[in-house]
Parts: C-alpha cells; sequence; structure tokens
C-alpha cells in the first residue's frame, strides 16, 4: 500500500491551505491502492511544540514524525506568512530525519493573500525539499482567496493546477522519472517567429 502524507502549515481552521492539501490528497491518489493521511500543523503543532528536539518528542509527537518520515510520497502545503511558508510547518521538518525523504516525490502548494507571492512555493518550499533530496515535483501549486468559496477549491484555473500536480505524483509513484519529461507537441515560440 502507497502512503501518501499531506502536511498542511495552516495554524488555523477552517483553512483554505488545509482544503487545497485535501483536494490535491484526493487527485494524487486517484486510482492507486493508496494510503491517506493528512496532518495540519494547527493540530500537530502544539504537540511537537512539546518538544525542541526529535530526542523530546513524546509517544503523540514520534508518531507524527514517524508517519512523515515513512511516506511514499508528501504533499507539503502552506499559507504564506512573512513571503514564506509558517514556522509551525518548519518546526515539523526540524524534527524530521535528514537522511529520511530521499528521493520521495512531493508536490509543493501554497496559499496567500496576494498574487504576487505565487512563487513562494518554488522559492522557500522548493529549497527546503532540496536539503532533504526529496523529489518536489515540476507543478507547484498557488492559490489565493479567490481561487475559494467557503474553504471549498472553486476556481478552475486552480482545480486544472491540481488535476496537473496529482498526474505528476502519481507518474512518479507507478512510472520511470523518464515519463516526466513532457514532449512540446506544438513548434516553440522560436520557430512560430522563425
Ligand atoms: C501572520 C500572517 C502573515 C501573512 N503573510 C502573508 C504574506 O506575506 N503574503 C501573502 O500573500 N499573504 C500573507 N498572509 C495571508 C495568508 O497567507 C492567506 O490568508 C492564507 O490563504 C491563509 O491560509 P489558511 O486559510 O490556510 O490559514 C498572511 C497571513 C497572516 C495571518
Amino acid at each position: 500500500m502507497i502512503r501518501i502524507v499531506g502536511l498542511s502549515g495552516n495554524v488555523k481552521a477552517p483553512s483554505r491551505t488545509a482544503a487545497l492539501t485535501s483536494a490535491l490528497l484526493s487527485e494524487a491518489a486517484r486510482g492507486l491502492a493508496a494510503e491517506v493521511r493528512h496532518i495540519s500543523l494547527v493540530d500537530a503543532a502544539p504537540i511537537l511544540f512539546r518538544a525542541l528536539r526529535a530526542d523530546q518528542l513524546d509517544k503523540n509527537g514520534l508518531e507524527i514524525i514517524e508517519t512523515v518520515e515513512n511516506a511514499d510520497a508528501l504533499i507539503v502545503s502552506s499559507p504564506v506568512y512573512r513571503a514564506s511558508y509558517t514556522g509551525a510547518l518548519k518546526h515539523l521538518f526540524d524534527l524530521v530525519d535528514y537522511r529520511a525523504l530521499t528521493g520521495v516525490p512531493v508536490i509543493l502548494a501554497a496559499t496567500g493573500g496576494r498574487a504576487s507571492h505565487g512563487l513562494m512555493p518554488d522559492q522557500q518550499l522548493r529549497p527546503l525539499m532540496a536539503f532533504f533530496k526529496a523529489l518536489p515535483l515540476p507543478t507547484s501549486v498557488y492559490a489565493v482567496e479567490s481561487d475559494f468559496s467557503d474553504y471549498g477549491v472553486e476556481s478552475e484555473a486552480l482545480n486544472e493546477r491540481i488535476a496537473e500536480a496529482g498526474a505528476e505524483l502519481r507518474a512518479a509513484l507507478t512510472q520511470p522519472a523518464a515519463s516526466l519529461r513532457r514532449k512540446l507537441t506544438e513548434p516553440t515560440f522560436a520557430r512560430r517567429i522563425a
């Protein structure tokens, strides 16, 4: 059974980030024999902050960290806070063994208040995953308030991006890495001009 774990860095509920992670989890697991687990930092952070180091984790904290360390695939998602991911999400990753996520495919995602912070997943979450030698997938997902309705994913553009990211994760889990390569079906811009 493939274990897909969604991590939402939200520190409040209800949460658009958690809604986005749920949608990504459903899409990523579609058609797979997968066990899906969703961890929201609003619930996990009070447990994890009882430990400042991994050797201080209690039973509940250890269970959360080991769930992340044993995942076959991750969705790492956060609200943008101060142009980055939340401190609560960073604390979780500070407790994860640095060797545990090598080669693990990861969908990067975020929600924010402003479109101009749309590169947060690529500029902040991607380097964090690079530290772990994980395999962040090509399509990151970013959403703003207008993409949601009543804390549910609403916009067509966002649903398309979720589908794209989900397909990449399924491909990473089931096919060789070469299958991530997408060949252009149209002429490149350079060719079109020539
Ligand atoms: C402390 C704090 C800092 C924030 N900083 C940013 C920011 O730098 N850029 C941005 O686009 N939105 C920022 N926001 C807005 C949140 O990212 C946005 O409302 C997000 O969708 C909330 O997600 P949630 O519903 O999962 O909590 C901030 C919100 C808070 C509370």
